[in-house]
């Protein structure tokens, strides 16, 4: 049976990057496999947040799950930091990653370039417990965004790795996974690179319809095309790119045709993408802050969550160390 896996880090409320290229896809998945799902606190650790917001966003990222539509009594929904024995694969997986492909890891030299005063030794190994997270359950696929790729490219080195050198066949190729289709990078709105938490550019999950509206408004476009078939401005294909996350495939192919023809107006493409954003996830709005406020439920699913991945958890690490020569007398 397929082993399904993923984590969202709590560093605030979820965007339709996260939605699109993630938890939509936790949600489809759940009933075909063993699907674990947690939340990432250890890693938001690596940029230093407030402990009291951090502890707020864990709840936050809860309660958005399970508002989307993740059963927990189907899906081992649990915290991170609620199962130690991730921290000690860490370690024991960080002996076979070396310090230089950490060193080239996208994600690590876009942190350090961005914030050159907290270069730490978590956010280099950031890529060995997020192997460890995976690796746990020996997951087999890994629904995640675009930009985890690189990620998961290390995780099957590692474990490659470690097979090979104890001559087991012990940890499988995760692979990461969008349901054959290549993996999403939902774009930001403001006309460069993608939604991101950081970037400021979100349409977030719990945002009202008038938020939406307002900030799909706002998109950054051009002055129209002038000839047929022209390409299209960065700004407008970001607007198409979330346009076929969100739409039905035929409003898709009507603009495009509008725009090829060089009719297009912006302003109705702009209309018809927020109306198609607020179909897609007032539902979940709806019922994020009534499962927010039931403080029992929550507090159910988490320890029963942890009870099931420590279960998993404890059983390959015992199987990592006596593979890798721990062995009690
Ligand atoms: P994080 O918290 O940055 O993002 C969570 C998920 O959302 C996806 N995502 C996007 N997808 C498409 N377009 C976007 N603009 C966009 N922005 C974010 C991410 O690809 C991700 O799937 N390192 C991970 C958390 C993690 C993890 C793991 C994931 C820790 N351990 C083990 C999978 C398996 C992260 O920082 O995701």
């Amino acid at each position: 049976m397929d082993i399904v896996l993923s984590g969202i880090r709590p560093t605030g409320q979820l965007h339709l990057g996260n939605y699109f290229g993630a938890l939509r896809n936790f949600v489809r998945m759940q009933h075909d496999a063993k699907c674990y799902f947690f939340i990432a606190d250890y890693h938001a650790l690596t940029t230093h947040d407030d402990p009291t917001r951090l502890h707020e966003n864990v709840r936050t990222v809860l309660a958005e799950y399970l508002a989307a539509g993740i059963d927990p009594d189907v899906a081992t929904v649990y915290v991170q930091s609620d199962v130690p024995q991730v921290t000690e694969l860490s370690l024991l997986l960080g002996m076979h990653a070396y310090v230089g492909e950490l060193e080239r890891t996208a994600s690590f030299k876009d942190k350090v370039r961005k914030n050159p005063s907290n270069v730490n030794a978590g956010l280099l190994t950031y890529p060995v417990l997020m192997a460890a997270d995976i690796l746990l359950h020996r997951a087999t696929h890994v629904p995640v965004g675009k930009d985890q790729e690189q990620h998961l490219e290390l995780t099957r080195v590692f474990a490659r790795r470690f097979n090979n050198m104890y001559g087991v066949e012990y940890f499988p190729e995760s692979q990461p996974y969008n349901f054959g289709a290549d993996l999403v990078k939902i774009p930001g709105l403001d006309g460069t690179g993608k939604m991101g938490k950081s970037e400021n550019n979100g349409i977030f999950l719990a945002d009202s319809d008038e938020a939406i509206r307002k900030k799909v408004m706002r998109a950054v476009t051009d002055s129209g095309p002038t000839e047929p078939d022209s390409p299209l401005s960065e700004g407008v294909a970001n607007i198409f790119t979330i346009m076929q996350a969100v739409s039905a495939p035929d409003t898709v192919a009507f603009f495009r045709e509008q725009y090829a023809r060089c009719e297009i107006r912006y302003g109705d493409l702009k209309k018809q993408l927020a109306e198609d954003i607020i179909k897609a996830i007032a539902p979940i709005r709806e019922r994020i802050e009534a499962i927010k406020g039931d403080e029992a439920y929550l507090r159910r699913v988490v320890s029963e969550g942890a009870e099931k991945a420590r279960a998993s958890a404890s059983q390959t690490v015992a199987d990592v160390r006596e593979i890798m020569g721990i062995r009690p007398f």
